[in-house]
């Protein structure tokens, strides 16, 4: 399967996962997909449904997207845009990625929003408490060379003509107002900020937002799932077994950085949690056993590296 990177970027973004959602839920069938928590919206751009809801409480992402719904964003205009202000940028040895971001945080325009999320630390997203997008520059002056500027340009107009061949409609909720436009024959799709893990405005998360959600869900009446952690290295998300207990469970091992550094590889074994039987998932119960017993956690197939790797990653998950 061919993957989709949206434009923008976010640490929570699951590109690296959507192909395994998507094979879980190709057997299933539904009317319209809803996603309280749609991020950069890699999972519904690559599933495709024929309509859908995206909702986020990050204002600039839903705008960024109506943008590119009402063509006030398009590849031409991208390539332009990011050709002369990359300019500027390496012509200001960096430092004009800070006018950038004081002109967005006055004005929110989605271009900027795009610039800022290309070109600060780490592609990270992350704002102070009065909404401010608070993220250093990633300190590369030549950030938008020409090649990144056609990847760039070419993923507006994927992301793009996924949209105008949808019937997608973008909106600025909280969770709590998306769970009120659930219909019984709709499959909602949520991934919450993970709890305990980011803290900032737009991102932070607690055990009361947890229990909410899944009330709304079960009270919903629609076929749901949920992405969350099962465990890493150094413990095991219990909500999963508790508030999450009448739930199937899936899981999958990743593997992401912290840091530049191979030693800092951190293993987490991401879950998928459903009232629906989903391929890959077991039931909550035969889980808790499998972690009570010391047994294997995934229920899909390890991911294979060539030997030294995977040598070395299993000794550092030990
Ligand atoms: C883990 S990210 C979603 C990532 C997304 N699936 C992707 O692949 O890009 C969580 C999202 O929840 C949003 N969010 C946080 N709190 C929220 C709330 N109370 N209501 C709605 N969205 C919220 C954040 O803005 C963020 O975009």
């Amino acid at each position: 399967m061919k993957t989709f990177v949206p434009p923008i970027k976010s640490q929570g973004i699951k590109t690296k996962l959507v192909e395994w959602i998507y094979t879980n839920v190709e057997q299933i069938e539904y009317d319209r997909w809803v996603e309280p928590f749609m991020g950069t919206g890699v999972v519904a751009f690559n599933i495709q449904p024929k309509k859908a809801i995206l909702c986020d409480s990050n204002p600039h992402l839903i705008r960024f997207y109506k943008a590119i719904q009402q063509k006030e964003i398009t590849a031409p205009i991208v390539k332009q845009f990011l050709i002369q202000e990359g300019q500027k940028l390496l012509e200001s040895e960096g430092k004009y990625y800070y006018d950038v971001r004081n002109r967005f945080n006055e004005k929110k325009a989605p271009l900027d929003f795009l610039f800022l999320s290309r070109s600060c630390f780490n592609g990270m997203m992350r704002f102070n408490k009065k909404g401010g997008f608070n993220v250093p520059f990633c300190k590369k002056p030549n950030r938008f060379a020409q090649a990144l500027v056609t990847k760039i340009t070419n993923q507006v107009k994927n992301i793009g003509q996924i949209i105008e061949n949808g019937d997608f409609e973008f909106k600025n909720l909280d969770f709590q107002a998306t769970l009120k436009l659930i219909d019984t024959n709709d499959l909602v799709y949520s991934d919450p900020p993970y709890i305990g893990r980011h803290v900032d405005y737009f991102d932070s998360w607690s055990e009361e937002e947890e229990i909410i959600l899944r009330d709304g869900l079960v009270n919903a009446n629609a076929k749901f799932m949920l992405s969350t952690w099962l465990s890493n290295k150094y413990r095991t998300n219990d909500y999963v077994f508790s508030i999450w207990k009448d739930c199937y469970v899936a899981t999958k091992e990743h593997f992401y950085h912290v840091g530049a550094k191979e030693s800092n590889r951190n293993a987490v074994y991401e879950a998928l949690l459903s009232n629906v039987k989903l391929k890959d998932s077991i039931e909550n119960q035969a889980m808790k056993v499998r972690i009570d017993t010391n047994q294997s956690q995934l229920t899909t197939q390890e991911k294979k590296y060539e030997s030294s790797k995977q040598l070395s990653l299993r000794f550092e998950e030990k």
